[in-house]
């Protein structure tokens, strides 16, 4: 079985999703960790539901994001992971820590990727007046939101949406696509060709 962290931001439901899928067997996987940037995240309340172990590392505790940086790679070495996944991880991660676990972390991200990268991409799509959105699971590189694609799923935008209405939509999907993708990683059945991604 692989061991996966996950590091995540806020209210963790695709940290749930993930917790979800290893206990009904559907991920090979155990979470070894919950890994968190604030100390207030409803995620932590699920992590030890889970008995899941967590560590906060609140970048206000340091003087510079160099050391909180510092800080973020020892807890990440400390899980020992196969697999670190970014589940609604609202901070940018250096580039050590991206070279460190290159081809080792995936990111959920809440539009049909490369549209709407960055923040409040549910926002950006309802602005822009797409038909379609959806979320894209891939696996992180030195840009945001730019590495190769593992998965996406789509939604429509239907009129009269918000920003509420249409991140619900979204959301469902992410809980679909997120634990999917852990489970190809976990299964081994995905390889890297240059910017693609083949699932065997
Ligand atoms: C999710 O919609 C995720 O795609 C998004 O934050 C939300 C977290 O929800 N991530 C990003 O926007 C990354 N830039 P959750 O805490 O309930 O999983």
């Amino acid at each position: 079985k692989k061991r996966i962290a996950v590091l995540a931001s806020g209210r963790g439901s695709n940290f749930q999703a993930v917790i979800d899928g290893i206990a009904s067997g559907f991920i090979p996987a155990v979470c070894v960790g919950l890994i968190t940037d604030n100390p207030s995240a409803y995620a932590i309340e699920r992590a030890k539901r889970a008995g899941v172990p967590v560590t906060v590392v609140d970048f206000r505790e340091f003087r510079s994001k160099q050391e909180y940086e510092g800080a973020l790679l020892d807890a990440m070495k400390g899980c020992e992971a196969d697999l670190f996944v970014l589940a609604g991880y609202m901070r940018i991660l250096g580039q050590q820590i991206v070279h460190v676990f290159s081809g080792r972390m995936m990111n959920i991200h809440p539009a049909l990727l490369p549209a709407f990268s960055g923040l409040h991409a549910q926002r950006q799509a309802l602005e822009y007046g797409v038909r379609v959105s959806g979320c894209t699971v891939h696996l992180v590189d030195e840009g945001m939101d730019t590495g190769p694609i593992v998965l996406q799923r789509c939604v429509p935008v239907l009129d009269g949406d918000d920003v509420e209405t249409l991140s619900e939509r979204i959301l469902a999907e992410e809980h679909r696509a997120l634990p999917e993708a852990v489970r190809l990683f976990c299964e081994n059945r995905l390889s890297v060709e240059g910017r693609r991604i083949r699932i065997r």
